[in-house]
């Protein structure tokens, strides 16, 4: 405690209204467990559990669970990995979604916001089986489901979203891979969602060069000017969100996540100063 009121001091902050609660010092702490023991359903001991809550991302995500806290950003300090897995094993999904995802937001002046999804959270997308391995809930549904929540997310940004569905192939020039992933999650998508603007499967000249756009997907109202990028997998989302990021000079705002029930965001931790304001604005906004 005396440690962020030392950092306050030396930058110049005045924090003087605000509540610092030390998870070493947490005078609920035993409700906190009991609560964590039953959102865990035996998954977790009441001896792991409080273990767990000694760290500031277990004990920030039940501050939120327990209403103390609206909303939580974390992230500059953890690993994406460490700072989500307490928001899906305790928050957990929204009503109505089967899945959480990421997207990050590009800014660059002169130009028009863009939103790429995901970044940050499913490294693939694996059809669902029960245990009699029937399909309960297929990749391209889940991948659909990114797409239309993606959109969703542009729109709070201001973003009238164009959802380009990317691969490496247009309208099935290639084959192979995650094409049939991306065309068949193209089709759910428009189902859950006829009246987004979205198509695919396309490549990325395809969907932001108007000429590209018309040779390769003519008849397309969003190629070539799409503004919404759903990538097949975790490796090209990350990748290509840094590449605008660093190659491009686009500033780059999140993973933010969706489909969680509470807003909790994660940083990278090759963040700086300005990131963690914008996102701390962000959050709170979306509490
Ligand atoms: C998100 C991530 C951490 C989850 O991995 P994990 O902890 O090994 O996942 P598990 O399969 O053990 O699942 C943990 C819990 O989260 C749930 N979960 C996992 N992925 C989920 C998703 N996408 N949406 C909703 N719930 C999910 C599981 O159902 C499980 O719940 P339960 O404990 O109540 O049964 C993992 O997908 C990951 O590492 N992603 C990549 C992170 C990364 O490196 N990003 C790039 C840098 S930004």
């Amino acid at each position: 405690m005396d440690e962020v009121k030392a950092a306050a001091a030396k930058g110049g902050f005045d924090i003087e209204g605000l509540e610092i609660i030390d998870p070493l010092n947490y005078d609920k702490m035993d409700e906190m467990v009991d609560a964590m023991v039953a959102i865990r359903k035996g998954k977790q001991t009441p001896e792991e559990c409080r273990e767990l809550l000694k760290k500031g991302n277990y004990f920030g995500t039940m501050l939120v669970k327990m209403g103390v806290a609206d909303s939580l950003l974390g992230g500059a300090t953890y690993s994406t990995a460490d700072t989500v897995r307490p928001a899906l094993q305790i928050v957990k999904t929204k009503p109505g979604a089967h899945l959480v995802s990421s997207c990050i937001i590009l800014q660059k002046e002169g130009a028009d916001l863009l939103c790429m999804a995901d970044p940050a959270i499913n490294v693939s997308y694996e059809d669902k089986k029960d245990k009699e391995g029937n399909v309960v809930l297929s990749a391209a549904a889940q991948l659909a489901e990114v797409a239309v929540e993606t959109a969703r997310t542009a729109k709070i940004f201001g973003i009238d979203p164009k959802v380009a569905m990317l691969s490496f192939s247009t309208k099935g020039s290639g084959k192979g891979a995650t094409v049939p992933l991306s065309q068949e999650a193209t089709r759910i998508a428009k189902e859950m969602a006829p009246d987004l603007a979205l198509d695919g499967e396309m490549q990325f000249d395809a969907a932001v060069s108007p000429v590209v756009g018309q040779l390769k997907f003519p008849g397309s109202s969003v190629a070539g000017y799409a503004n919404t990028f759903i990538f097949p997998c975790l490796e090209a989302g990350n990748i290509g969100y840094k590449i605008a990021q660093r190659l491009g000079g686009y500033a780059a705002y999140g993973p933010i996540l969706q489909g969680l029930n509470a807003p909790i965001n994660d940083l990278s931790r090759g963040c700086n100063a300005d990131e963690v304001y914008k996102m701390a604005i962000i959050t709170a906004a979306l509490a």
